[in-house]
């Protein structure tokens, strides 16, 4: 059973103050979790999370991860300034960005982080553009060494990554240019909940540290096993057991890398896994309509929580005040944008909805809030830190109808541009 960290007496408050739509953020859960998590992967030498900022791109949510030990991985310039701006620098930033511009590499270069490069050509475009740096990081794609998942699709077909031979030319093109620190990056799957997908990526990356050792000489310093770390979202799905995937990759480690005498440190980039469950998109019921199928328009849209609407992804509902309510109605619960795909869930067995009710939208901290957009000229809602002794921090206001028009040359009334 999904539960909410707040009563719908005090969803009421905070409404008052903050309008529906809004996602809040659950501080205390994310620093509970945030601390399992890494006492889990503690048994891997030199372990590190670089939290995926692209899932949730606040400086308070960065704040408190920083707090909590995790370091950034970044795939643009923003998100090196909004790491850099919560004092997240050097080493404890991880760079992973692709068809990536000059001055992206050459910010990430300034902050020293780790930089970690998409594909070979890139190798003499960083060197032309901002230089080497001392410690470069690929990343691999297996192509049909590995199968995806659903959401990230076949290796093959994604275009990320070298190519295994590739891999090899480049650490050659490296040392030859006088580059001694390397490290090997991954990332093949996304949402995934059965952590032998792990193990066998974790196997996959060893095995060719130990092949590149073999070939070329190089000890990696770490091994990124990548992100991907699926939540449940659905209430019968079991989240994974990180002791026992740490132990599964502490194995592996044992088996291959000790073994040659290696001790690469191992390093992670989750972001679902790591707000995913803790942020919640909260809306009003404003509508209701009984046509072919019975609908509850909302204050919300895909424009706050596109997952649904993109991926058919399910994100569990609870009617606030309603928890223990029977689910004596079949739904189907939309926003207001003009596509048929605006919808939260389909068909959804809830308690009667009424109007002026508060619908909580699960599992909204993690690609969330971040993917939202303007279409429609819907505007981005406000995120909320809920803390621990239950009040709430704005940590980013609402977007306003002046934002929409900012950065717009409206011209004059007589339709003359300015
Ligand atoms: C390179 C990279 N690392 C990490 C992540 C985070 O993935 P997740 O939030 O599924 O853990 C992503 C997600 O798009 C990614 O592209």
């Amino acid at each position: 059973m999904k539960t909410v960290p707040f009563t719908k007496e005090q969803m009421e408050k905070i409404a008052k103050i903050y309008p529906t739509p809004l996602h809040i953020y659950d501080e205390q859960a994310i620093r509970k979790h945030a601390q399992r998590f890494r006492e889990a992967f503690s048994i891997l030498p030199g372990f590190r999370e670089y939290f995926a900022v692209k899932a949730t791109p606040n400086p308070s949510i960065l704040r408190v991860l920083k707090e909590e030990g995790f370091g950034a991985d970044c795939s643009s310039l923003p998100e090196l300034m909004l790491s850099e701006q919560v004092g997240i620098t050097g080493e404890q930033i991880m760079f992973t960005s692709n068809d990536t511009p000059a001055k992206e590499y050459k910010k990430a270069k300034e902050l020293g982080a780790i930089i970690n490069l998409d594909d070979i050509t890139h190798i003499e475009y960083l060197e032309k553009e901002v230089g080497l740096p001392k410690l470069v990081c690929f990343r691999f794609n297996p192509g049909p060494e590995r199968s995806g998942n659903a959401i990230i699709g076949e290796p093959q077909e994604a275009k990320y990554g070298f190519t295994r031979a590739q891999l090899f030319e480049g650490y050659k093109m490296l040392l030859a240019k006088g580059v001694q620190h390397f490290g090997l990056h991954t990332m093949v799957c996304s949402n995934e909940l059965n952590p032998r997908y792990f193990a066998q990526t974790a196997t996959m990356l060893f095995e060719l540290a130990v092949e590149i050792k073999k070939r070329l000489g190089i000890e990696l310093e770490f091994l990124n096993l990548g992100g991907g770390i699926g939540i449940p979202y659905r209430p019968e799905q079991e989240a994974v057991d990180y002791t026992v995937l740490a132990k599964m990759i502490a194995d592996e480690y044992e088996r291959l890398l000790s073994a040659a005498d290696l001790r690469p440190n191992i390093y992670l980039e989750c972001g679902r896994a790591i707000t995913g469950p803790f942020g919640y998109l909260v809306t009003r019921a404003i509508h209701e309509k009984h046509t072919y199928k019975e609908y509850i328009g909302c204050d919300a849209t895909m424009a706050n929580l596109m997952r649904p609407g993109m991926y058919g992804a399910y994100h569990h509902i609870t009617v606030l005040g309603k928890e223990q309510q029977p689910a004596t109605e079949t739904y189907d619960v939309t926003g207001s944008l003009c596509e048929n795909n605006d919808k939260f869930a389909i068909d959804r067995k809830l308690p009667k909805i009424e109007r002026s009710d508060l619908l909580v939208i699960h599992d909204a901290g993690a690609h969330g809030h971040a993917m939202g957009f303007n279409y429609n000229g819907k505007l981005r809602s406000a995120e909320l830190l809920l803390k621990e002794d239950g009040s709430v921090k704005l940590i980013r206001r609402a977007e306003t109808i002046e934002d929409y028009f900012a950065t717009l040359n409206i011209g004059d009334t007589n339709g003359k541009e300015k």
